[in-house]
């Protein structure tokens, strides 16, 4: 059933071209995005005043990244929370809210018990769901699927860039119907969406180089992963990613937030891995990734292609291709999979199946 390929995560990241397509091109009409499932008319899209994400794990990073979109874009404010704290905190849900599960399974107890809690109150759910006829598309009042297919590895890959595409053409819909984005604008964001699944494959393709690199680091203590807005976003689920199959321990930061205390860790040699995909936060993060290296870190840089200032403060860098910076996330994030895969490869590890984790948490 792997097709070939040594792992199912292998195989699941090579699958992310068709993934985002096929996530994409159902919803794609024209010069138009319709989101049928939504089963809201523009005026009732119109009304939405706040968007509250609930998710967990890598669902909660694709939310991250959702939320930057959806304001950035649409400008509607969006709380992002973590499952697990939505169910016990009291959330403050006003009229004009409408809160968004995301979930690759559908079965994740703690994102099941948030949509029913948000339901009790009254409010509709729309459930960004891999899994047809899961838990929590049965029960959310409407399914936004992604059709990434059955994801076997634990460490989501596929599933995760699917739900990237989902929370995209949400965002750009809102974005249509409230007039936030121009026309022109708006054209070329689909221009750029449907140029994606090529892009990743290109990124894909570079697999070689990425596997010397992360040979160097299957001994690694410690990762830090950096970035400021999106790319703080991509970072926490690069960050997950290595963790969960190599079990180094790796933490994402603000890149702004270092020098408030994790700075302190960083020893001669220690890997930083700083995600700078945004042109107008470049010369930001340059400062902090000067910051690292001046204190002996080894810096990787994730970057745009074109971005050669970046080199100055860099040990090695990955360049991206060009994209709508809304959509970076889902061009970064595939140097940083094949990354931590094979830093678990190159350790050992059980890749599919890492230990103490399980593909779905059905438990609280
Ligand atoms: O099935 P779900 O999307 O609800 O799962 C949520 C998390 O358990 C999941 O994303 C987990 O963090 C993955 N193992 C990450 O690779």
């Amino acid at each position: 059933e792997k097709a070939g390929y040594e792992h199912f995560m292998l195989k699941e990241m090579y699958e992310q071209p068709k993934t985002v397509a096929d996530t994409l091109s159902p919803r794609i009409k024209g010069n138009d995005i319709v989101i049928e499932e939504l089963g809201m008319s523009d005026a009732e899209l119109l009304s939405i005043k706040k968007i509250h994400i609930v998710a967990c794990g890598s669902a909660y990073h694709a939310g991250v990244t959702g939320k930057y979109v959806l304001e950035g874009l649409a400008r509607i404010p969006v709380e992002v929370d973590l499952a697990s704290e939505f169910r016990y905190r009291n959330p403050i849900l006003e009229d004009g809210a409408m809160v968004v599960v995301i979930s690759q399974s559908g079965e994740t107890a703690d994102t099941l018990a948030a949509l029913r809690e948000s339901k009790k109150r009254g409010f509709k759910v729309l459930g960004i769901v891999n899994v047809v006829g899961s838990s929590i598309a049965r029960e959310s009042d409407n399914v936004m699927y992604t059709w990434a297919g059955p994801e076997i590895a634990v460490a989501t890959t596929k599933a995760y860039s699917a739900q990237l595409i989902a929370l995209y053409l949400l965002a750009m819909k809102f974005a249509r119907v409230k007039h936030t984005v121009t026309e022109t604008e708006f054209s070329d964001m689909l221009g750029d969406l449907a140029r994606l699944p090529d892009q990743i494959e290109l990124l894909l393709n570079n697999k070689n180089r990425i596997q010397r690199f992360a040979n160097r680091y299957i001994a690694a203590k410690d990762v830090f992963f950096i970035g400021r807005g999106i790319d703080y976003a991509i970072s926490m689920e690069g960050s997950l990613k290595l963790k969960e199959i190599s079990y180094i321990h790796s933490e994402a930061y603000a890149a702004g937030e270092l020098k408030h205390g994790t700075i302190s860790l960083i020893e001669e040699g220690t890997l930083v891995a700083s995600v700078s995909t945004q042109p107008a936060l470049y010369k930001k993060t340059i400062s902090n990734m000067v910051e690292v290296k001046s204190r002996g870190a080894f810096v990787l840089a994730v970057t745009c292609e074109g971005n050669r200032e970046i080199e100055k403060a860099s040990d090695y860098v990955i360049y991206i291709p060009q994209t709508n910076p809304f959509f970076t996330n889902s061009l970064a994030i595939i140097p940083l999979q094949l990354f931590s895969y094979y830093v678990a490869v190159g350790k050992g590890c059980d890749v599919d199946k890492p230990r103490n984790l399980a593909k779905s948490v059905t438990v609280e």
